[in-house]
Protein backbone atom coordinates (compact mmCIF):
# COMPACT_ATOMS: atom_id res chain seq x y z
CA UNK A 1 0.00 0.00 0.00
CA UNK A 2 2.69 2.35 -0.54
CA UNK A 3 1.60 5.60 -2.74
CA UNK A 4 3.52 7.20 -5.16
CA UNK A 5 4.80 10.31 -3.66
CA UNK A 6 8.22 12.80 -4.01
CA UNK A 7 10.36 10.45 -2.12
CA UNK A 8 11.29 6.70 -2.26
CA UNK A 9 9.69 5.28 0.46
CA UNK A 10 8.25 2.28 2.55
CA UNK A 11 5.04 2.77 4.86
CA UNK A 12 3.88 0.67 7.22
CA UNK A 13 0.41 1.15 8.84
CA UNK A 14 0.08 1.70 12.12
CA UNK A 15 -1.55 -1.84 14.37
CA UNK A 16 -1.83 0.20 17.71
CA UNK A 17 -4.36 3.09 17.46
CA UNK A 18 -3.15 6.69 18.91
CA UNK A 19 0.52 6.36 18.41
CA UNK A 20 2.38 9.34 17.06
CA UNK A 21 3.82 7.80 13.10
CA UNK A 22 7.65 7.44 13.42
CA UNK A 23 9.46 9.35 10.19
CA UNK A 24 12.67 7.18 10.02
CA UNK A 25 15.78 8.76 8.70
CA UNK A 26 19.07 6.40 7.96
CA UNK A 27 22.27 7.34 7.94
CA UNK A 28 25.05 7.31 4.82
CA UNK A 29 24.42 4.70 2.41
CA UNK A 30 21.02 3.54 4.43
CA UNK A 31 17.58 3.09 2.70
CA UNK A 32 14.57 3.17 3.69
CA UNK A 33 14.41 -0.28 4.47
CA UNK A 34 17.50 0.29 7.28
CA UNK A 35 15.46 2.03 10.10
CA UNK A 36 12.23 0.01 10.15
CA UNK A 37 13.49 -2.75 12.31
CA UNK A 38 14.79 0.06 14.81
CA UNK A 39 11.45 1.70 14.42
CA UNK A 40 9.18 -1.69 15.27
CA UNK A 41 11.72 -2.29 18.14
CA UNK A 42 11.14 1.73 19.73
CA UNK A 43 7.25 2.14 18.83
CA UNK A 44 5.78 -1.36 18.75
CA UNK A 45 2.35 -0.75 16.56
CA UNK A 46 2.92 3.26 15.08
CA UNK A 47 2.90 4.15 11.81
CA UNK A 48 6.34 3.87 10.37
CA UNK A 49 7.24 6.19 7.02
CA UNK A 50 10.96 5.57 5.82
CA UNK A 51 12.07 7.54 3.08
CA UNK A 52 14.81 7.42 1.06
CA UNK A 53 17.61 10.48 1.13
CA UNK A 54 17.79 11.82 -2.94
CA UNK A 55 21.66 12.78 -3.01
CA UNK A 56 24.03 10.06 -4.14
CA UNK A 57 27.31 10.33 -2.70
CA UNK A 58 29.17 7.62 -5.15
CA UNK A 59 26.01 5.01 -5.08
CA UNK A 60 25.49 6.04 -1.06
CA UNK A 61 22.19 7.54 -0.30
CA UNK A 62 22.65 10.77 1.65
CA UNK A 63 19.31 13.48 2.56
CA UNK A 64 21.83 16.44 1.60
CA UNK A 65 25.20 17.18 0.24
CA UNK A 66 28.28 17.54 2.24
CA UNK A 67 31.86 18.75 1.03
CA UNK A 68 33.51 16.64 3.78
CA UNK A 69 33.13 14.72 6.15
CA UNK A 70 31.04 16.78 8.81
CA UNK A 71 31.52 19.82 6.47
CA UNK A 72 28.25 20.26 4.72
CA UNK A 73 26.85 22.08 1.90
CA UNK A 74 24.54 24.48 3.96
CA UNK A 75 22.10 25.44 0.89
CA UNK A 76 21.79 21.92 -0.13
CA UNK A 77 20.84 21.13 3.74
CA UNK A 78 18.27 24.06 3.30
CA UNK A 79 16.69 22.98 -0.13
CA UNK A 80 16.77 19.50 0.93
CA UNK A 81 14.88 20.22 4.60
CA UNK A 82 12.28 22.34 2.48
CA UNK A 83 11.98 19.34 0.01
CA UNK A 84 11.56 16.81 2.76
CA UNK A 85 9.11 18.96 4.81
CA UNK A 86 6.87 18.97 1.78
CA UNK A 87 7.16 14.99 1.40
CA UNK A 88 5.82 14.84 4.74
CA UNK A 89 3.14 17.35 4.02
CA UNK A 90 2.36 14.94 0.90
CA UNK A 91 2.87 11.68 2.98
CA UNK A 92 0.21 12.81 5.63
CA UNK A 93 -2.07 13.21 3.28
CA UNK A 94 -2.08 9.75 1.42
CA UNK A 95 -1.70 7.72 4.52
CA UNK A 96 -4.01 10.19 6.91
CA UNK A 97 -1.03 9.92 9.46
CA UNK A 98 -0.75 13.16 12.34
CA UNK A 99 2.48 15.04 12.74
CA UNK A 100 5.56 12.60 12.70
CA UNK A 101 8.09 12.41 15.28
CA UNK A 102 11.52 11.48 13.31
CA UNK A 103 14.00 9.08 14.20
CA UNK A 104 17.14 9.63 12.60
CA UNK A 105 20.63 8.27 12.98
CA UNK A 106 23.76 10.44 11.28
CA UNK A 107 22.81 12.05 8.50
CA UNK A 108 19.18 11.30 9.17
CA UNK A 109 19.55 13.10 12.55
CA UNK A 110 20.95 15.22 10.75
CA UNK A 111 18.59 15.99 8.29
CA UNK A 112 15.98 15.99 11.39
CA UNK A 113 17.39 18.43 12.98
CA UNK A 114 17.46 20.71 9.83
CA UNK A 115 13.77 20.04 9.66
CA UNK A 116 13.50 21.33 13.06
CA UNK A 117 15.61 24.69 12.26
CA UNK A 118 13.32 25.67 9.35
CA UNK A 119 10.19 23.87 9.30
CA UNK A 120 9.23 22.44 12.98
CA UNK A 121 5.80 22.09 11.99
CA UNK A 122 6.88 18.89 9.87
CA UNK A 123 7.76 17.29 12.99
CA UNK A 124 5.81 16.65 16.66
CA UNK A 125 9.31 15.75 17.98
CA UNK A 126 12.53 14.13 16.93
CA UNK A 127 14.84 11.18 18.35
CA UNK A 128 18.47 12.26 17.12
CA UNK A 129 20.88 9.91 17.26
CA UNK A 130 24.51 11.09 16.73
CA UNK A 131 23.34 14.61 14.86
CA UNK A 132 25.76 17.19 14.63
CA UNK A 133 24.70 21.22 14.76
CA UNK A 134 23.61 20.80 10.98
CA UNK A 135 23.16 24.97 9.87
CA UNK A 136 24.92 27.87 11.36
CA UNK A 137 21.86 30.15 11.65
CA UNK A 138 19.33 29.83 14.95
CA UNK A 139 16.39 28.16 13.82
CA UNK A 140 14.13 30.06 12.21
CA UNK A 141 10.96 29.83 14.53
CA UNK A 142 10.13 29.12 18.36
CA UNK A 143 10.17 25.25 18.84
CA UNK A 144 7.06 25.91 21.08
CA UNK A 145 8.18 22.67 23.64
CA UNK A 146 8.53 20.21 20.85
CA UNK A 147 10.39 17.31 22.87
CA UNK A 148 13.87 16.37 21.42
CA UNK A 149 15.68 13.16 22.78
CA UNK A 150 19.28 13.71 21.34
CA UNK A 151 22.12 10.79 21.80
CA UNK A 152 25.87 11.00 21.38
CA UNK A 153 28.47 8.76 21.70
CA UNK A 154 31.52 9.81 23.98
CA UNK A 155 34.13 8.16 21.74
CA UNK A 156 32.05 9.27 17.92
CA UNK A 157 35.35 10.08 15.87
CA UNK A 158 32.44 11.74 13.72
CA UNK A 159 30.19 14.00 15.96
CA UNK A 160 32.38 15.63 18.27
CA UNK A 161 31.11 16.01 21.89
CA UNK A 162 31.31 19.65 21.96
CA UNK A 163 29.18 19.78 18.71
CA UNK A 164 26.25 17.65 19.99
CA UNK A 165 25.96 19.47 23.23
CA UNK A 166 26.00 22.80 20.87
CA UNK A 167 23.02 21.23 18.81
CA UNK A 168 20.93 20.67 21.89
CA UNK A 169 21.89 24.08 23.35
CA UNK A 170 21.11 26.19 20.07
CA UNK A 171 17.26 23.90 20.25
CA UNK A 172 16.41 24.26 23.51
CA UNK A 173 17.38 27.93 23.58
CA UNK A 174 14.94 27.99 20.89
CA UNK A 175 12.24 26.53 22.72
CA UNK A 176 12.54 22.82 22.13
CA UNK A 177 12.47 19.99 25.45
CA UNK A 178 15.72 18.74 24.97
CA UNK A 179 16.97 15.79 26.40
CA UNK A 180 20.47 15.27 25.63
CA UNK A 181 22.19 11.98 26.94
CA UNK A 182 25.66 11.00 26.32
CA UNK A 183 26.90 7.12 26.21
CA UNK A 184 30.28 5.41 26.44
CA UNK A 185 30.23 4.12 23.06
CA UNK A 186 31.12 5.25 18.82
CA UNK A 187 28.90 6.45 16.01
CA UNK A 188 27.52 3.12 15.94
CA UNK A 189 24.14 2.60 17.85
CA UNK A 190 23.95 0.47 20.71
CA UNK A 191 21.28 -1.26 23.03
CA UNK A 192 21.18 1.73 25.27
CA UNK A 193 20.39 3.80 22.14
CA UNK A 194 16.98 1.39 21.57
CA UNK A 195 16.37 1.15 25.09
CA UNK A 196 16.67 5.20 25.87
CA UNK A 197 14.30 5.66 22.42
CA UNK A 198 11.81 3.59 23.18
CA UNK A 199 11.84 4.50 26.96
CA UNK A 200 11.62 8.33 26.14
CA UNK A 201 9.03 7.47 23.61
CA UNK A 202 6.59 5.68 24.86
CA UNK A 203 6.14 8.93 27.20
CA UNK A 204 6.59 11.10 23.90
CA UNK A 205 4.27 9.50 21.37
CA UNK A 206 1.55 8.57 23.62
CA UNK A 207 -1.31 9.99 22.65
CA UNK A 208 -0.38 11.59 19.43
CA UNK A 209 -0.50 14.68 20.47
CA UNK A 210 0.07 16.92 17.63
CA UNK A 211 -2.38 16.65 14.69
C1 LIG B 1 26.79 13.77 7.73
O1 LIG B 1 27.44 13.90 6.71
O2 LIG B 1 25.58 14.00 7.81
C2 LIG B 1 27.56 13.35 8.94
O3 LIG B 1 28.91 13.51 8.74
C3 LIG B 1 27.25 11.96 9.33
C4 LIG B 1 27.54 10.98 8.23
O4 LIG B 1 26.70 10.78 7.39
O5 LIG B 1 28.62 10.38 8.22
Amino acid sequence: MTAALSFIHRFEPATVPGLAPLLLLHGTGGDENDLLPLGRLVAPGAALLSPRGKVSEGGAPRFFRRLAEGVFDEEDVRRRADELAEFIREARAAYDLAAPIAVGFSNGANIAAALMYRQPDALAGAVLLRAMVPLPEAPARDLASRPVLILSGSMDPIVPEENAARLATVLGQAGADVAHRVLPTGHGLSQADVNLSKQWLDKASAPAARG
